[in-house]
């Protein structure tokens, strides 16, 4: 598919039309990647950060939160959780904390990989080469890092560098590609200042970079931000963070990358309810992340206000298995690594 195609896609609003686009991603889904839904657990395990994102309310500067970072003990105890409740992988993620040890997080992933067969993905930001290795070598298998907007003057703009470190999100994408991680990446859809032109390149960006994973979320305003609801002026031709656009891109990211592992994210939950995830699902996901944050930490983890599963904890596991067979697909079993990084891809060869 082309930008100039992609571009077209993301301004259809005609509901007939998108029904196509809907039956071709869950077509492209069904054929490449199946139907299996591999449920990845998430631990929210630090909301210290050092940066001043504008978009998200764990910036530094965002004084009315409490911070934590939990200990290596309760992060073991959500692997054992995420063993038990039939998860292949967790997920370990965090603001970029500054005062985090690579030493320790490497002994966090060593214990997770010696006690348990989970896989482990990391998604803590921006770090040096050193840290991305000692963490490959202790065992991590996968790293999440989004480049949010391929508009790099927008990206500066919202991401602002730190003054401690001079690394950039592609120079770290490099590293974690060359150390052998399944590397995956997304984009922020519907980030003030983000315009259609550059949603289409962002996403031809996705296929460039030959990525094991894609997950992109709709914008949601924080209002202990810079970016909070009505403090941002529209630029002409800005993308909205609707779940409209989310599953546009959703089903544009599994139709132009085939064998990606591609999550129906909590940020689409969050503005959708649980129908997100199956909507998600049926228009060309085929991975779920619930959070298996405890509770005290996960209201605190507020990168965006109102996530969808701080509500619905009681029920929330055991309703997302359900759903999914209520679609008649079916729970991975396994680490559900991607295709690609296993054998190539016929798509890319
Ligand atoms: N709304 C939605 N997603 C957000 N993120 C950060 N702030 C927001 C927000 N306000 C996403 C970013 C980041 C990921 C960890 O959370 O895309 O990469
Ligand atoms: Fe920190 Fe990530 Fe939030 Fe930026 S997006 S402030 S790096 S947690």
């Amino acid at each position: 598919m082309t930008r100039e195609e992609i571009l077209q896609w993301l301004r259809e609003d005609d509901s007939s039309a998108l029904e196509d686009l809907w039956r071709l991603a869950d077509a492209v889904r069904s054929r490449c990647v199946g139907d299996e839904v591999h449920l990845r657990g998430l631990v929210e395990f630090s909301n210290r950060c050092a940066r001043k994102c504008t978009y998200c309310g764990l910036r530094v500067d965002n004084t009315h939160l409490r911070r934590y970072r939990m200990s290596a003990e309760e992060i073991v105890g959500c692997a054992r959780k995420a063993v038990d409740l039939g998860y292949g992988t967790l997920v370990l993620q965090s603001g970029e904390d500054p005062a985090l040890d690579p030493e320790w997080l490497a002994g966090v992933v060593s214990e997770v990989k010696a006690v348990t067969p989970l896989a482990v993905t990391l998604s803590v930001g921006e770090w040096p080469r050193e840290a991305l290795r000692l963490w490959k070598q202790a065992g991590a298998d996968r790293y999440l890092l989004r480049f949010e907007t391929s508009d790099e003057s927008l990206f500066q703009q919202v991401h602002p560098p730190r003054p401690d470190q001079s690394l950039s999100r592609f120079q770290v994408l490099d590293y974690l590609r060359e150390l052998d991680y399944e590397v995956g990446s997304g984009v922020l859809i519907g980030l003030p200042g983000q315009t259609y032109g550059d949603l289409a390149r962002s996403m031809e960006l996705l296929g460039e970079l030959e990525l094991e994973m894609i997950g992109c979320g709709p914008f949601i305003p924080h209002p202990d931000t810079p970016l909070a609801a009505g403090g941002t002026r529209p630029v002409p031709d800005q993308v909205p963070g609707t779940e409209l656009m989310t599953y546009k891109v959703l089903a544009l990211a599994r139709i132009t990358c085939p064998y990606t592992n591609v999550p129906a994210t909590t940020a689409l939950a969050t503005l959708d309810g649980v129908a997100g995830y199956e909507t998600g699902l049926r228009r060309g996901a085929n991975v779920i992340m619930p959070n298996l944050t405890p509770l005290e930490y996960r209201r605190l983890y507020q990168v965006y206000p109102g996530k969808a599963e701080v509500r619905r904890e009681d029920e929330y596991h055991g309703s997302i298995r359900r759903r999914i067979e209520a679609i008649g697909r079916r729970v991975g079993v396994g680490p559900g690594g991607s295709i690609r990084h296993a054998g190539g891809c016929a798509f890319h060869a």
